[in-house]
């Protein structure tokens, strides 16, 4: 019988010696809170396929920002839904000051001020009525530099209500040096870009779609990266960074952190990813039906990303994830 000289499991002994040894730790401000501002809601509105998730009303939304914020979350990611009769084939709502987004970030910003960092999903199909991210060609197509026009646009009526940081996220071919351009033209060149740089078609949205009622009747797949592809994200990427990108970002999360490892190394800017719709949606139902342990769940999911290499997530649990934290530590 020979026993080891070496054991890792002396480092595993006691809570106090696992957390000497920790290596990657999370802190609530590396957390971004996404949230959902719904047009002529009288009261908020739950998200069936996103248990706890809400569409907001304008006062609720300020209350559950103010909630995050004093949480230590570190950054909140505003969507806007539209109704129906304010969708159109360009998405106009989304320029329109006056459109639930903008006025979203209105509110949001007269409400917390600098205290977080306010950021704006700067894409189309929350407010076309075909639910594309951008505007179609005769043939069906999405049109790219038809679509890189409109971005440019919103991203000044973005920041013109309050958004610090935009967050491009339809994947057209040029829309961060677009976006970029024209925020330095209209005077706010100090206005940060968050790129959505390897986003994928991915069946992970699945819960968003109804979150922001979308109408899209199809996939995205001509313009968002196949599953399959890692070296194509490094590509995209490059040019995101090349066209001004400040901040990079894998989506969805765990289904990629083979990805987002890859970017880290690649890199020097920081380096983000989004845990979406259908990773919140996958635990909060395990646990539902009492097959996972949730809290565990939310942490160890959240950590993976960060040892991955993002050093900043965006969770639907951000607020949660926050308080469970600072319990922690
Ligand atoms: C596009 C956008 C999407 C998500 C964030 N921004 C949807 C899509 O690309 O299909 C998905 C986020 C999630 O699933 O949580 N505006």
């Amino acid at each position: 019988m020979s026993f080891p000289d070496i054991r890792p499991r002396r480092l595993r002994r006691t809570p106090a010696i696992r957390r000497l040894v920790e290596e990657n730790r999370l802190a609530p401000s590396e957390l971004v809170l996404p949230l959902f501002l719904k047009e002529g809601l009288t009261e908020p509105k739950p998200i069936t396929s996103m248990p706890g998730v809400l569409q907001h009303t304008r006062e609720s939304l300020r209350k559950a920002a103010a909630e995050a914020v004093a949480a230590g979350v570190g950054g909140l990611m505003l969507f806007g839904v539209p109704d129906d009769a304010n969708k159109d084939a360009t998405g106009s709502a989304g320029l329109d000051p006056d459109g639930i987004l903008n006025v979203g970030l209105r509110d949001l910003r007269a409400e917390l001020g600098d205290s977080t960092v306010i950021m704006s999903d700067l894409c189309l199909d929350e407010f076309t009525s075909h639910g594309h991210c951008g505007v179609l060609a005769a043939d069906g197509s999405v049109d790219n530099d038809a679509t890189l026009a409109i971005y440019a646009d919103m991203a000044i009526a973005q920041v013109e209500a309050g958004a610090h940081m935009v967050g491009p996220s339809g994947m057209m071919d040029g829309q961060i040096g677009v976006v970029r351009k024209a925020l330095d033209g209209a005077g706010h060149q100090d206005i940060s870009i968050l790129a959505y740089s390897a986003k994928y078609a991915s069946a992970f949205f699945g819960p968003f779609r109804e979150a922001v009622e979308s109408s899209l009747d199809g996939d995205r797949r001509q313009y968002q990266q196949d599953p399959a592809n890692a070296r194509e994200a490094l590509r995209e990427v490059e040019l995101d960074i090349a066209e001004g990108a400040d901040i990079v970002m894998v989506k969805p999360g765990l289904p990629y952190l083979d990805i987002i490892a890859a970017i880290r190394d690649h890199v020097t800017v920081p380096v983000a990813a989004y845990q979406v719709s259908g990773e919140y949606a996958m635990v909060e139902a395990a646990a539902a039906n009492g097959w996972i342990d949730r809290e565990r769940a939310i942490l160890e999911s959240l950590t993976a990303i960060k040892r991955a290499g993002a050093q900043i997530a965006l969770t639907y649990w951000a607020t949660e994830a926050a308080n469970l934290l600072r319990e922690r530590y």
